[in-house]
């Protein structure tokens, strides 16, 4: 969808820049993608909300019938407080982790949600504290892609989950605290590539199918999430019919396995939200630097949105589609751009990329000072992980309903909101 400047204009004038913009409509696009997906009595959706935990977000999927996969006490407690039902059967909330930080183990006792266990350490905890109830078991099959090498899910170098061949250890250790293993679990990543998805999430149904008469009280499997958005092609999409039968076939021959109907989960993030939310942001400067022995020379457009608002340029080299909105027909040749933002740190560059994520400039319309600047695709992993540094506020979110209503469903972060939570609280 194209961003109309006249609207961007207005709700910049109310909220300031940067702000975040949620489409209500392409968000229910994509949850109707996941359902047709999962379109089946046995096969189960939920919802990674760390990608997006915002509670107007996480009413939209309870309304859907989508279940939570929450990552911390925190999140379990939002995904509460936005009406999900406490308990674990049917276990509408997950908890997934390898630590429990904080309060999610009293989280999680205190609200009879299934624990998914990450390290074997956490069935000693979980016992410890008087536990007695379900558990579900996330594997590290050894094998998964992440979107990036840092994101690898499944493998030798992943931190996630129990290691395969410990699995058996780690379900006696549980059986004998009286714990029962109902949910085996991995989430072994996307990778950019469908047909890699497509074949790990294959592979990984084959194991779970090998592993279930061993766990005779199963009564689901999760392939997890990793669902991959397009960031780059923006209009070539995966293709959701496979994902319907290979999320059908999978469910049927597991519960073949186990001679009994088990319950096929997968839990995206990613999909769900990534394109329903644009990162909003106004041009202030344009500045050139001239080559020089130590290399090129670059036009920087400076504008007000920085990784302490949408890290993953930063973090992983992410692409984010960049328009310079009023501009996107416009017939001046396109320049060289990049993109930079507002922190006292080089590295507060949207543009980036490449093995040693050096500056990739962007062929781009000439912003002038006061033009906006659309960062698409930024609903997943986008106000999820922005930050305070350099005391600099979280930005608004503004909801755009289909009706072209608009709602401020959070408001920019204030200096009274940053110093809240200092004090001087002698121990
Ligand atoms: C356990 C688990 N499930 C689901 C997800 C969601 O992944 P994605 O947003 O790529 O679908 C993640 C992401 O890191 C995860 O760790």
């Amino acid at each position: 969808m194209s961003l109309d400047v006249s609207l961007i204009r207005r709700i910049a004038d109310k909220v300031g820049t940067p702000f975040w913009l949620y489409d209500a409509s392409v968000l229910r696009q994509r949850i109707s993608d996941i359902l047709f997906m999962t379109d089946s009595p046995h096969v189960q959706p939920r919802f990674a909300m760390k990608s997006c935990p915002i509670t107007k977000v996480l009413k939209e999927m309870k309304g859907s019938n989508v279940w939570i996969d929450a990552v911390s006490g925190n999140e379990a407690l939002r995904a509460l407080r936005a009406g999900y039902a406490a308990g674990n059967n049917p276990p509408l909330v997950c908890f997934t982790a390898d630590v429990f930080r904080d309060n999610a183990l009293d989280v999680v006792m205190e609200n009879n949600l299934l624990p998914n266990i990450g390290s074997p350490g956490m069935i000693r905890q979980l016992a410890a504290a008087g536990y007695s109830g379900p558990v579900s078991i996330r594997v590290n099959p050894g094998f998964g892609h992440g979107h990036v090498n840092t994101c690898d899910t499944g493998g030798p170098s992943s931190k996630h989950g129990v290691w395969h061949s410990d699995l058996m250890t780690v379900k006696s250790v549980a059986e004998s605290a009286g714990m029962q293993v109902v949910m085996l679990h991995a989430h072994i990543g996307s990778g950019p590539q469908y047909q890699e998805l497509h074949d790990n999430l294959t592979r990984l149904a084959i194991e779970f199918r090998d592993l279930v008469k061993q766990f005779p009280a199963l009564t689901a499997v999760s392939l997890g999430g990793g669902i991959p958005h397009n960031y780059r092609q923006r209009e070539s999409q995966i293709p959701v019919e496979p994902l319907h039968e290979l999320f059908i076939s999978c469910q049927q021959r597991i519960s073949a396995a186990a001679h009994r109907e088990l319950r096929l989960e997968i839990e995206p993030g990613r999909y769900y939200v990534a394109p329903s939310c644009t990162l909003i942001t106004r041009v202030h400067d344009l500045k050139q630097t001239q080559t020089n022995e130590k290399g090129r020379g670059a036009t920087f457009a400076m504008v007000d949105a920085g990784f302490v608002d949408l890290v993953r340029p930063a973090m992983y080299g992410s692409y984010h589609q960049i328009e310079v909105l009023g501009k996107e027909k416009s017939n001046d040749e396109p320049e060289q751009i990049v993109v930079a933002g507002p922190l006292c740190e080089s590295g507060d560059v949207f543009t980036r990329g490449g093995a040693d994520e050096e500056l990739q400039p962007r062929l781009l319309p000439r912003p002038e000072p006061g033009d906006f600047l659309a960062l698409r695709d930024a609903g997943a992993y986008g106000y999820a992980m922005s930050s305070n540094y350099n005391s600099i506020g979280r930005a608004p979110q503004v909801w755009l309903e289909a009706d072209g209503s608009l709602e401020i469903i959070s408001r920019r972060e204030t200096i009274e909101d940053l110093l809240r939570i200092e004090g001087s609280e002698r121990i």
